[in-house]
C-alpha cells in the first residue's frame, strides 16, 4: 500500500469552487501517478476551518471516485495556517514512487522561508531548466524568471540592428537606448523589447548562439543580473540560467544544477524545433549545443558552472515529473 498526498486552495467558500479544485487535485493526482480508479483503495480529506460549502469527499465521490472509501474532516483553527486549503490523503494498491500533487500555492514552506525564496536552477541548453522550473513556481505558487530570455532579446536588438556580437561597446551602447523588460500575463513571462512582445522570436536557433556570444560581455551581464537582482529581492522565485546559483543568487535559499548527455539535450531541443514547425539538423543542431556549452563554461566572467552547494541531477534517463519530484524532495528534506 502507498500513500499519495496531496493539497490545493479554493480562491472563496462555494460549493462549485470546492468541487472544481478537488477534480483538479484529483486528475493531476491520477496522472502524475499513472493511476487507474480502482487502484485508490480510500480516500481521505481535510479541510481548513474557514471551508463549510460542501464536503470535499461528495466532491470526488461526483467526479468518479466510486469503488473506494471516502472520508472528509475538518481541520481545528490553527494560527497562521493557510487559509481555504484542501488536502487528500490516497491509500493506494500499487507499488510506485508517489508524486504528490500541491497545487494552487497549497505547499508550504518553512514559516520564516515562506515569506520569500528564491529557488536556483543552472545548468547547460537542453538540460530541462525551463520546463522543470515552471512546475516547481506552479506548484510553489512563485515567479518564474527565464534569465535566458533577457540574453537572447539583447542577441535578437543585436542581429537586427547587425551589430557584431563581439563588439561589446556598440552593444552597451545598444543596450542603453533599448526598453528590455519581463512582465507577467497570467503568470507567463513575456519578455519585451521596446514594447514588443518578442517571447517567440527569441527561440529561434540562430539567436540562441549569438545570446552565447553576447553573454560573453562583462558589461552587458552586469546590466541584465542587475534586473534580476531586483527581481529576485522582491518576491519569491524561480530563476533559471548559467550564473544564478555562482553569481547572481550566491545566497539562493534552495540550489540545483541540471545536466544530461549531449545527444539528449540535443534531441530535446530538436523535438522542440520540430514541434515548433522548425526543421532543423539534428548533427548540427548537436554540435550547436556542443559549442554553446563550451563557450558558455569558458567565458571569463560568471562562466556556466556548478555551484558547490548546488545538487547536481542528471536528468539524462529521468522524466520531467521524475526531475520535478526529485527537486521538491530536496527541498523539503532541507526545510
Ligand atoms: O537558457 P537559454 O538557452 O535560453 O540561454 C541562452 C544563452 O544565454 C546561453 O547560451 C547563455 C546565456 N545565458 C547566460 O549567460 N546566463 C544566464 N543566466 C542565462 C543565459
Amino acid at each position: 500500500m502507498v500513500v499519495i498526498r496531496g493539497a490545493t486552495t479554493i480562491p472563496c467558500d462555494t460549493k462549485e469552487e470546492i468541487q472544481k479544485a478537488v477534480s483538479e487535485l484529483l486528475e493531476q493526482i491520477e496522472s502524475r501517478n499513472a493511476l487507474k480508479r480502482d487502484e485508490v483503495v480510500s480516500l481521505v480529506f481535510s479541510s481548513t476551518c474557514d471551508i463549510h460549502s460542501y464536503y470535499p469527499a461528495k466532491a470526488a465521490r461526483e467526479t468518479g471516485f466510486i469503488s473506494c472509501s471516502l472520508f472528509s474532516a475538518q481541520e481545528p483553527e490553527i494560527d497562521g495556517a493557510l487559509p481555504l486549503c484542501i488536502r487528500c490523503m490516497l491509500f493506494v494498491e500499487k507499488n510506485l514512487a508517489p508524486s504528490h500533487v500541491y497545487l494552487r500555492g497549497a505547499k508550504v514552506l518553512r514559516k520564516d522561508l515562506a515569506g520569500k525564496f528564491n529557488v536556483a536552477i543552472d545548468g547547460p541548453a537542453g538540460s530541462g531548466k525551463s520546463t522543470v522550473a515552471k512546475r516547481i513556481a506552479k506548484d510553489y505558487n512563485i515567479l518564474y524568471l527565464d534569465t535566458g530570455a533577457m540574453y537572447r532579446a539583447c542577441a535578437l536588438k543585436v542581429l537586427e540592428m547587425g551589430i557584431d556580437p563581439t563588439d561589446e561597446a556598440a552593444i552597451v551602447a545598444l543596450m542603453r537606448d533599448v526598453k528590455l523588460d519581463v512582465v507577467y500575463e497570467n503568470g507567463i513571462q513575456k519578455t519585451m523589447l521596446d514594447g514588443k512582445d518578442v517571447s517567440e522570436e527569441i527561440r529561434q536557433n540562430p539567436v540562441s548562439m549569438a545570446s552565447s556570444s553576447v553573454s560573453k560581455h562583462m558589461s552587458v551581464r552586469m546590466h541584465l543580473v542587475e534586473k534580476q537582482r531586483e527581481i529576485a529581492g522582491k518576491m519569491s522565485c524561480v530563476l533559471d540560467g548559467r550564473d544564478i546559483g555562482t553569481f547572481v543568487l550566491p545566497d539562493a535559499d534552495f540550489k540545483f544544477y541540471l545536466t544530461a548527455s549531449p545527444d539528449v539535450r540535443a534531441k530535446r531541443r530538436f523535438d522542440e524545433l520540430k514541434a515548433k514547425g522548425t526543421e532543423v539538423d539534428f548533427g548540427r543542431l548537436k554540435e550547436e549545443i556542443v559549442h554553446r556549452d563550451e563557450q558558455d563554461m569558458n567565458r571569463d566572467f560568471a562562466p556556466l558552472k556548478r555551484a558547490e552547494d548546488a545538487v547536481l541531477i542528471d536528468t539524462s534517463d529521468m522524466t520531467i515529473d521524475e526531475v520535478v519530484a526529485a527537486i521538491e524532495r530536496s527541498m523539503q528534506e532541507k526545510i
